[in-house]
C-alpha cells in the first residue's frame, strides 16, 4: 500500500491548466475521444441546455459548438485557471456561457432544466456513495428525454476497482480527509458504473463505447 500524498484537487488542476489541452489531444492522442462523445449529443433539439460538470477547459465543448452553435451551457469546475483557459478559448459565446468555480457536489442544478448533461474525464476521483449522490443531483437536472452523457477512465475487473478504493481509503484516513477534495484516481468497472446510475433513476444505461482503460456512457431520462 502506497503512502504517497496527493494534491487539492483545485490545485492539481490549477498547476496543470496551462498545458493541459496539450497534454490530452498531443500527448494522449485524446482527439478520438472527444469525437466520440459528440456522436451522441442529441440533434433537433432547438434551444437546447447543457450542464457540463468538470468541464475544465471545455474540450468537449468544442463538438458541442460545432453541432448547436448557440448552445446555452452552464460549465461547473472547481479550478479557476482550468475556466480561465476555458473562457480564452470560447470567446465569442461569452454570453452563452455560465460558468461556476465551485464544486459541482456543493451546487443546487434545479430540477428538469437540462436537455444534456455530460461529464468527461472528471469523476473517476469519487467514491461510490458520492458519485450516486450526483448522479441523483444530474437525473433530477435533465428534463424528460434529456441525456447524461459521462466519458470517463475505467477499470475492467473488480479487483482493480476494490483494490484503488482500498488503497484511497488508506490514504484519507492516514491524512485525515474526506472523499472528494483530493486528486486520486479511482476508475470503477463499467457494471459498478451502470449499476449506480441505474439506482439513481436512470432505467437505460447504455455503454456506447468502451476502450482499454475509458467508457462512454449514454443514459436517458425516461
Ligand atoms: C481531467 S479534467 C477534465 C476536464 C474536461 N472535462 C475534459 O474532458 O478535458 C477534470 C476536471 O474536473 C474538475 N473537478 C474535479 N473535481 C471537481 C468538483 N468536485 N467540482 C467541480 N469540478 C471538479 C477539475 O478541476 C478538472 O478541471
Amino acid at each position: 500500500m502506497s503512502d504517497k500524498k496527493i494534491e487539492i484537487m483545485s490545485e492539481f488542476f490549477d498547476n496543470r491548466a496551462e498545458t493541459y489541452d496539450y497534454h490530452m489531444i498531443e500527448k494522449l492522442d485524446l482527439n478520438v475521444f472527444y469525437n466520440e462523445i459528440a456522436k451522441y449529443i442529441p440533434v433537433n433539439r432547438p434551444n437546447i441546455e447543457i450542464l457540463d460538470l468538470g468541464c475544465g477547459t471545455g474540450l468537449e465543448l468544442e463538438r458541442v459548438f460545432n453541432i448547436y452553435p448557440d448552445a446555452e451551457v452552464t460549465g461547473v469546475d472547481l479550478s479557476s485557471k482550468m475556466l480561465d483557459k476555458l473562457k480564452e478559448k470560447y470567446k465569442d459565446k461569452v454570453t452563452q456561457l455560465n460558468l461556476v468555480c465551485e464544486s459541482y457536489f456543493d451546487i443546487d442544478y434545479g430540477t428538469e432544466i437540462y436537455d444534456m448533461v455530460l461529464s468527461t474525464y472528471s469523476l473517476h476521483h469519487f467514491g461510490r456513495e458520492l458519485k450516486l449522490s450526483l448522479y441523483r443531483k444530474i437525473h433530477s437536472s435533465l428534463k424528460t428525454r434529456g441525456v447524461y452523457i459521462e466519458g470517463d477512465y475505467t477499470v475492467k475487473t473488480m479487483e482493480e476497482e476494490n483494490s484503488l478504493i482500498a488503497e484511497y481509503e488508506h490514504i484519507r484516513n492516514t491524512n485525515c480527509i474526506a472523499d472528494g477534495f483530493y486528486h486520486f484516481d479511482i476508475p470503477f468497472t463499467a457494471k459498478t458504473q451502470t449499476d449506480l446510475l441505474g439506482k439513481a433513476g436512470f432505467g437505460e444505461v447504455d455503454i456506447v463505447k468502451q476502450w482499454d482503460n475509458a467508457t462512454v456512457f449514454l443514459c436517458q431520462k425516461k
